[in-house]
């Protein structure tokens, strides 16, 4: 095999606060080969998820990603080479690849991908968001139509879904965004009953009249003051969906929280419940079978933010903590095909 340049974005320095381009460097190196059992991966598209930010800290549910490591992203790719592997050249899978051109990676490590439409709906709707919207919100919220569903982070890419489905199943949807132009989109083209903004000086005021009747389930994707003042509206017997807590990320000293825990959840009979969407792997088929089918017949639109270029996964990341994305924020990294 000709040699193969390997650009990749390595980790420079671990953040003490804000994350800043200062924190990663480019390099250029040489892709690997394949050993036994192993594929080598040309990365097309590249997953920007806030839980990059928390990997740089330490504290989540994977290793700390640490000074001189290539910066670790879920990837998309073509398989160029396989060595006994048993995933066929020119099939496309997800792993977690990195930020970078080419990886080497365990044939049991990377997931072959059944292409349905755009590729970029494999790390959207039909990938990794899409299904902790699924399974956050039907296993976990459990909703009832007819009840209100409040979701934060809502024109982002779970939280974009999360709306949608629930406005599906019959529920009265409301989303927490940090712009008008978003709540827009929100309200005009994905059908939600009422958006709100979560930097205006009138928020908690702002809730109380989009939710009359309170909340039954709040989707949370930021925790931080908006959980604070969802946990407020909540209704008796309301189920918090704890998915992530991005307004804590892009800091070595998360705040102290949320306000009102355990008083809120014993008066209200709250259930607050975490969950990670791994957790769901055995049924991924059951929730892409329904997303697709939503999608299919114009139900569950999807909202897609693309940034061009490896080198801009920094930015991206940094832009994606700062609320500049509207829907699934993806680095095209290289071509569909060579
Ligand atoms: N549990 C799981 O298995 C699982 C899987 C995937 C993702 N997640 C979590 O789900 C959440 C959403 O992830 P995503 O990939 O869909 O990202 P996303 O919503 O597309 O992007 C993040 C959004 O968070 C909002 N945000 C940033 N700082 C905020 C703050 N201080 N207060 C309120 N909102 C803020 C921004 O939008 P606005 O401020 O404009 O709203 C930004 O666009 C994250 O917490 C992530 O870690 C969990």
């Amino acid at each position: 095999m000709a040699e193969l340049t390997n650009r990749r974005i390595m980790v420079a320095a671990t953040p003490e606060g804000e994350l800043s381009e200062s924190h990663f460097r480019a390099e250029d190196g040489v892709a690997g080969e394949p050993g036994p059992g192993e594929v080598l991966v040309r990365s097309v598209l590249l997953s920007i998820d806030p839980a990059n930010r928390a990997w740089l800290q330490g504290r989540t549910y994977r290793e700390q990603v640490r000074p001189g490591d290539v910066m670790a992203g879920l990837v998309l790719g073509e398989v160029v080479a396989e060595n006994g592997a048993g995933i066929p050249v020119g099939g496309y899978v997800t792993a977690d690849g990195g930020w970078q051109q080419y990886a080497v990676l365990p044939a049991k490590r990377v997931a072959p991908v059944e292409v349905v439409g755009d590729l970029t709906h494999h790390l959207g709707v039909f990938g990794m968001t899409g299904l902790t919207a699924y399974f956050g919100l039907f296993d976990v919220g459990r909703p009832a139509a007819g009840e209100t569903v409040l979701v934060s982070a809502a024109a982002g890419a779970t939280g974009s879904v999360v709306g949608q489905l629930a406005r599906i199943h019959g529920c009265r949807v409301v989303g927490v965004t940090g712009s008008a132009a978003k709540n827009e989109v929100l309200t005009s083209r994905l059908g939600f009953d009422a958006a709100i903004d979560h930097r205006s000086p009138t928020f908690a005021d702002d809730l109380r009249e989009a939710c009359p009747n309170g909340v039954d389930v709040y989707f949370d994707n930021v925790g931080g003051p908006v959980l604070d003042a969802a946990l407020r509206r909540m209704n008796t017997h309301g189920r918090i969906v704890c998915c992530g807590v991005v307004s804590q990320y892009d800091t070595a000293a998360p705040a102290a929280g949320p306000d009102g825990v355990p008083g809120l959840v014993v008066t209200k009979r709250l259930r607050m419940e975490g969950f990670l969407v791994f957790d769901y792997a055995k049924r991924y088929a059951e929730g892409l079978a329904s997303l697709a089918e939503w999608v299919r017949n114009g139900s569950l639109i999807e909202l897609l933010d693309v940034v061009e270029g490896l080198d801009n996964a920094p930015r991206a990341l940094m832009g994606l903590l700062a609320g500049e994305n509207v829907g699934k924020r993806i680095v095209r990294v290289g071509p569909d095909r060579l």
